[in-house]
């Protein structure tokens, strides 16, 4: 099997796969990073969600072979101590229920955040709609991504 150059979290990483695996696999499996989580495998649930060149990208979709050219942030490497505004605003607002679709959820809006600083809260219900949380924390993250943005404005 060929090997793959990964540059996740900053870090440099390698792994021997076939060229078609999804990266949620390769962070999950090889790499140890399990905050990014399996829920749907194509592409519809935003479980998987990582940060791919800056942008929230489905990692269910994602194959290692195009990775390899980009820099690629987990959960894990959104801050080293969960004091990104994102992770601060869930904390204050206690937005988990089971916490399983969260990880993907503050990746979304930690992306989204990037480009809208200020956003109203219908760019924030459009913004999260691709992100599905089977305990209907929709209210609780609505209210932690305006947190979010007024801490980092
Ligand atoms: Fe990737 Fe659902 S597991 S979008
Ligand atoms: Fe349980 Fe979202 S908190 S799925």
């Amino acid at each position: 099997m060929p090997v793959f150059n990964l540059k996740v979290n900053g870090k440099s990483l390698s792994v021997e796969a076939d060229e078609d695996t999804p990266l949620l696999w390769v962070l999950r499996d090889h790499f140890d990073l399990v905050g990014t989580k399996f829920g749907c495998g194509i592409g519809q649930c935003g479980a998987c969600t990582v940060h791919a060149d800056g942008v929230a990208t489905r990692s269910c979709l994602l194959q290692v072979a195009v990775a390899t050219e980009m820099e690629i942030t987990t959960i894990e490497g959104l801050s080293e101590d969960a004091s990104h505004p994102v992770q601060q605003a869930w904390k204050e607002i206690d937005v988990p229920q089971c916490g399983y679709c969260q990880a993907g959820q503050m990746m979304s809006a930690a992306a989204f955040l990037k480009e809208t600083p200020n956003p109203s809260r219908s760019e924030i219900r459009d913004a999260m709609s691709g992100n599905i949380c089977r305990c209907a924390s929709y209210n609780r993250i609505e209210k932690a991504v305006e947190l979010a943005a007024s801490k980092l404005s």
